[in-house]
């Protein structure tokens, strides 16, 4: 592995202030000698984290620096580019969010429906959840035999992407026969265990790997998220640079100017001490949704842990929530200026959008609407941002607004390192293990024993077991008349 150089500096910013007693009072407001007195715990938790980094441990560290395998993805892309229309993305939860978040970002936000030729790379279609309709829906719309089918799972055996892959690959089998459709899959997944790289060994398929001791929510910078990045032609290069920017400009303990660790003690005293059990992250501008949607799995499945690391129950973490501005100023506001305050909310705001829509004088008839003619549809969205933080402000709801200058693969690489740094430094001030995910693991398990596979079934006769009185508490609707 080569060390990658950051290819400029970082370019994020965080205006916080609108999160302190100054701005929302001393009920709700952080206070500067509350985010101090974190400090010390800050400062001795990055030692750890650094000494782990150094013993082996926080893997998700290196993903920018793996430029073998940025070598191998784009050959693999260039020439998957050139021979497929379509490619199905089989994966669900990390091993898919990362990937969607960055093609959401970077690609044309109407990609799928470019003509072929125009369109950078194949189109782009996700069989995540196991909905018939829609997996039937997408193995009509594809055109198989020029279809790639990029299956992902580090476990190798999530019921979810299991299924939706055998289905997917009988399709492709059918449409082409078994030998061509062996070329036309391609798995990423653990390199040694796991029942995806048993299929992968036996049938021939290419395989990329998920690296070693990196959890799904934190594979969105190794081939999980750069492979479909790749194939829609995105410059995986730079964002990894953007990654390796944001590790450069976190590597001080000092809790007011690293801003992983800024964010995470922001977001973890207005949790702990100031009542704010939600985080909505409400980025105004379509493109960063996606980003809004991974980080959501990330901080959920991290914090939520019922145990500490020394074993006691906490029921630790902060309810993620997803916003879109300004869309949701029509939705969601109502709720986040007067109704519970409970919610740290979390502005995301692009200095340059990457279109410029002039709004052009009204009619006659309507000169009340002139007022919009001064300016373009990016800066309206811009000042909406600028009123709903202040509005918020004004009723005394915490919120913070996080900066990009613009949004590119080089400042996405740095909003991935930047938020997974946050969440681990949050999880050593929660103290709980922010790797691993037994949440997730018991309900794989029960879905497992329900569908009767073998080992599971002492828990499938626990959950199929007839509950006592549980028919009383439900109801059936039926017709009265
Ligand atoms: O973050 C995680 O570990 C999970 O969300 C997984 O990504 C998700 O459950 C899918 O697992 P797998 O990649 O093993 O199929």
């Amino acid at each position: 592995m080569t060390r990658v150089q950051a290819a400029s500096q970082s370019r994020i910013s965080i205006d916080y202030y609108n999160t302190t007693v100054h701005a929302v009072g001393d009920q709700d407001g952080i206070s500067d000698a509350q985010i101090d007195s974190l400090a010390g715990r800050v400062a001795s938790a990055h030692a750890r984290i650094h000494a782990e980094h150094d013993a082996g441990e926080q893997r998700w560290m290196n993903l920018p620096d793996d430029m073998a395998l940025v070598e191998e993805i784009e050959a693999f892309a260039a020439e998957a580019r050139e021979r497929y229309t379509d490619f199905i993305l089989v994966g669900i939860g990390g091993s898919s969010l990362g990937a969607l978040a960055t093609i959401q970002a970077l690609a044309h936000p109407f990609r799928n429906l470019q003509p072929d030729g125009v369109r950078v790379g194949p189109r782009l279609f996700l069989l995540d959840n196991p909905d018939p309709e829609k997996v039937q829906a997408t193995l009509e719309t594809v055109d198989l035999p020029n279809t790639l089918i990029s299956v992902v799972s580090k476990s190798g055996q999530t019921a979810e992407t299991m299924a939706n892959f055998l289905v997917a690959r009988q399709a492709l089998v059918n449409a082409v026969g078994e030998e061509q459709a062996v070329k036309q899959i391609v798995a990423t997944t653990d390199n040694r265990s796991g029942l995806l790289r048993v299929l992968s060994d036996s049938a021939g398929y290419r395989t990329f790997p998920v690296p070693d001791g990196v959890d799904g929510r934190q594979t969105v910078l190794s081939a999980v998220g750069l492979l479909p990045a790749a194939l829609a032609g995105i410059d995986i290069r730079q964002l990894l640079a953007g990654a390796a920017a944001m590790r450069a400009a976190t590597q001080g303990d000092d809790i007011r100017t690293n801003p992983a660790y800024l964010l995470a003690a922001l977001t973890y005293l207005a949790d702990t001490e100031r009542g704010k059990y939600m985080l909505v992250t409400m980025p105004y501008n379509d493109s960063l949704y996606g980003l809004a949607d991974w980080f959501r799995q990330l901080w959920a499945e991290s914090l939520g842990k019922r145990l500490s690391t020394d074993g006691r129950e906490v029921f630790a973490g902060q309810t993620p929530i997803n916003s879109l501005g300004a869309i949701d100023q029509h939705s969601q506001i109502q709720l986040y200026t007067e109704g519970p305050n409970d919610k740290l909310i979390s502005l995301v705001s692009v200095g340059a959008f990457r279109s410029t829509v002039n709004i052009p004088n009204p009619p006659a008839e309507t000169p009340e609407l002139s007022y919009l003619a001064d300016g373009e549809l990016g800066l309206l969205l811009d000042r909406e941002l600028l009123a709903t933080a202040w509005a918020l402000r004004e009723a005394k709801r915490p919120n913070l607004t996080i900066t990009t200058p613009v949004v590119d693969a080089f400042t996405l690489g740095e909003f991935f390192y930047l938020h997974q740094l946050q969440t681990v430094m949050a999880g050593a001030l929660y103290g709980v293990n922010p790797f691993g995910q037994p949440g997730v693991e018991a309900g794989k398990n029960a879905t497992y024993a329900l569908m009767g596979r073998a080992g599971y079934e002492q828990l499938r006769a626990d959950l199929t077991g007839t509950v006592e009185g549980a028919d009383a508490y439900r109801l059936t609707v039926r017709d009265q008349a």
